[in-house]
């Protein structure tokens, strides 16, 4: 069994307790082999240990100390969904100096740090994973590190917001964008900070890893000439749609170029036109492979957590 010590038991933290708890990565081992250790959350940490969870951890495992579960040596790996810089960089680096490897959705923490705790892993060896940090079940960090390592990376562009895709698209339908945001909030597509969606911090942070990846250059969210969606309004939506356009947030970088988050007209035939809902999608160019395309659910608990498990599965895979 693989002690799992989990930080944040939320959207996403309790999407992956179920997920453990249904013993998913147990299906497949490689190529039908016999099936992987299983993963057990020995501890929890949350900020209150009394409220009602969508899981069936038991409550004695639920603690209030992130930074103590991370250092505990009853705990293997650490799975960090709690959001925000503090206390989660103090918990990574305590598990990584522990030896412990790390698996965050933290993009709030990596856009910021990432250049810092990417640099703690590779000194210790300890692995750093943070699949499920972009674009919720899509696998492009995957996609960059791993499958076009051999190639150039010209190019990234993509919608990498979840909600404010979803409340452009109910805007457009009619809802007004308190109502609209309101509904994010309640299907657990937004930010604890639902400003981070709307004004473009929360996909300045993806673009800021997407190109630290892809360029190998230490970029960070301060990098990204940001503008969010608030200025947009319902009838702009439709008066857009009417001429054959839709708005998305669109986030683009190119080699070498600056990095862009603002909201733009696309041609309604456009792959990014075409997301729906809380939907994020990337176009990734690479000098050799050409263009790829990549698009799923961008938010929500249950597809988050899919990324989170394949990182578990990576870890098992390389301890
Ligand atoms: P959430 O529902 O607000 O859950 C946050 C969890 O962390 C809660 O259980 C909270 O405890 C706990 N927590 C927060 N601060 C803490 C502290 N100082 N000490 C102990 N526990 C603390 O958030 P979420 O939507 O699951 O998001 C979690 C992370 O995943 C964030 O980094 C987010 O950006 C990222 N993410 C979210 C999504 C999504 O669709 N929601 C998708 C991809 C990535 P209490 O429950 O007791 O308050
Ligand atoms: N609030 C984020 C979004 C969650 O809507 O895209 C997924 O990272």
């Amino acid at each position: 069994v693989v002690h799992v010590g989990l930080l944040g038991c939320g959207v996403v933290g309790s999407a992956v307790a179920r997920a453990i708890e249904r013993g998913t990565t147990d299906q497949r081992g490689p190529n039908g082999t016999s099936p992987p250790p299983r993963f057990e959350v020995t501890q929890v940490a949350v900020r209150d240990p009394a409220k009602r969870r969508d899981c069936s951890i038991p409550r004695h495992r639920f603690v209030t100390d992130p930074v103590k579960v991370a250092g505990d040596p009853g705990i293997d790996v650490v799975v960090e969904v709690m959001g925000g810089v503090e206390p989660a960089f103090d918990a990574i680096t305590v598990a990584l100096g522990s030896g412990k490897p790390v698996v965050t959705a933290n993009k709030e923490l990596l856009g910021t740090w990432g250049s810092e705790l990417a640099e703690h892993s590779a000194r210790g060896g300890v692995p750093l994973l943070y699949e499920a940090a972009v674009a919720g079940t899509v696998p492009i960090v995957r996609l960059l590190s791993d499958h076009l390592a051999s190639d150039r990376i010209e190019r990234i562009e993509g919608v990498l917001n979840g909600t404010s895709n979803f409340v452009l698209e109910q805007m457009e339908l009619g809802l007004d964008a308190d109502e609209a945001l309101q509904r994010a909030r309640d299907l657990g597509y937004a930010e604890a900070d639902a400003s981070r969606d709307l004004d473009g911090t929360d996909a300045a942070d993806k673009l800021a890893i997407l190109a630290r990846i892809a360029f190998g250059e230490p970029v960070s969210t301060d990098d990204v000439h940001t503008l969010g969606i608030r200025s947009l309004s319902a009838p702009d939506l439709r008066d857009a749609v009417e001429r054959g356009t839709r708005w998305r947030l669109l986030a683009t970088a190119g080699r070498g170029g600056c990095l862009r988050v603002e909201p733009v007209p696309l041609p309604a035939d456009h792959p990014l036109a075409a997301l729906r809902g809380p939907e994020s999608g990337v176009l990734v160019t690479a000098e050799r492979a050409g263009t790829l395309l990549l698009r799923g659910a961008g938010a929500g608990g249950d597809p988050t957590a899919v990324s989170v498990m394949a990182d578990l599965a990576v870890v098992l895979r390389c301890s």
